[in-house]
C-alpha cells in the first residue's frame, strides 16, 4: 500500500481517510496504552535502536523504489529523498528543508539537529517509522513526570504543517542519513505540477 502524498493528509478525508485512519488509531491506541507508564519509563528508552545500514531497513524506507509525479517512493510505499551524484535533490527534500525551518526549527534545532528542549528530529526520522512520525506530528504528544513536562503540540489542523508533512519527513530522513549536508540545499529538481497542485487542494481545502 502506498503511502498518499502529505498534500492530501487529513484535509481531503475520501483519499486519505481509508489509509490514515486505521493507522493513526492504532498508532493513537498505542500511545495511550503506553501513556500512563511514560513517568516510569521514559519513550527513549522504549524506542528501539534502528540499523540504518541494514539491508530491511534500507529497503523498507530510504532506497527509492518508484517516483510518481516527483515524489519518491520505497519498495513499501514511503516517501523517501532521492538525491543525485551532483548533489541536486528531490522536490520535497528542498520544500522540506524550507517547511521545517518555518515551522519545527524553533523547538528542535536548526537541521533537525535537537535542542534542549526536544529530540533531534534527523535521528527521529530514521527511529520512528513512518506512520509513527506521521501520528506524533497530527496529534501531539505529551510527557509529563517528575523532572520535565514536555510537550509536543498537535498539528493535525494546521496546514501550513500537514500539507508539507511529507517534505518535512523526507527531508528529516535525508539528513538522518548524512545524505543532504546542513544548509540549504543548492541544487533541487524544479517543482513538478502535480505537486503544485495537490499543494493548492490541500492548502484550499
Ligand atoms: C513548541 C515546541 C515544538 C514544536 C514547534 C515542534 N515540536 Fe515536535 N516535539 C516537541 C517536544 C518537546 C517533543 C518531545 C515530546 C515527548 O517528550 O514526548 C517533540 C517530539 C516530536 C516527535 C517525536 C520524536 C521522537 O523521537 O519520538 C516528532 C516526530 C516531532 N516532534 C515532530 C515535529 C515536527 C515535524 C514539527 C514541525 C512541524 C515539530 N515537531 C514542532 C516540541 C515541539
Amino acid at each position: 500500500m502506498r503511502a498518499p502524498l502529505s498534500s492530501f493528509g487529513p484535509f481531503s478525508g475520501p483519499i486519505c481517510g481509508p489509509i490514515f485512519g486505521p493507522v493513526s488509531g492504532l498508532a493513537l491506541a498505542a500511545a495511550l496504552l503506553i501513556g500512563p507508564f511514560s513517568g516510569l519509563v521514559s519513550s527513549a528508552a522504549l524506542a528501539e535502536e534502528v540499523d540504518k545500514t541494514s539491508e530491511a531497513y534500507q529497503v523498507a524506507n530510504i532506497v527509492a523504489a518508484s517516483q510518481e509525479d516527483g515524489v519518491y517512493y520505497t519498495e513499501d510505499g514511503v516517501p523517501t529523498y532521492s538525491i543525485k551524484e551532483d548533489g541536486t535533490v528531490d522536490w520535497l527534500t528542498y520544500s522540506g528543508f524550507r517547511r521545517y525551518h518555518s515551522e519545527c526549527h524553533v523547538c528542535h534545532g536548526p537541521e533537525g539537529e535537537g535542542s534542549s528542549y526536544a529530540p533531534a528530529l534527523k535521528k527521529s526520522a530514521i527511529d520512528l517509522d513512518y506512520y509513527s512520525f506521521v501520528d506524533v506530528v497530527t496529534n501531539g504528544r505529551t510527557k509529563v513526570n517528575a523532572a520535565e513536562n514536555s510537550v509536543m503540540p498537535a498539528f493535525g489542523t494546521n496546514a501550513n504543517v500537514m500539507c508539507y508533512l511529507n517534505d518535512i519527513y523526507v527531508y528529516l530522513k535525508a539528513r538522518g542519513m548524512d545524505a543532504v549536508p546542513r544548509g540549504r540545499p543548492a541544487k533541487k529538481e524544479g517543482k513538478p505540477d502535480a505537486i503544485r497542485e495537490a499543494e493548492n487542494a490541500c492548502l484550499g481545502g
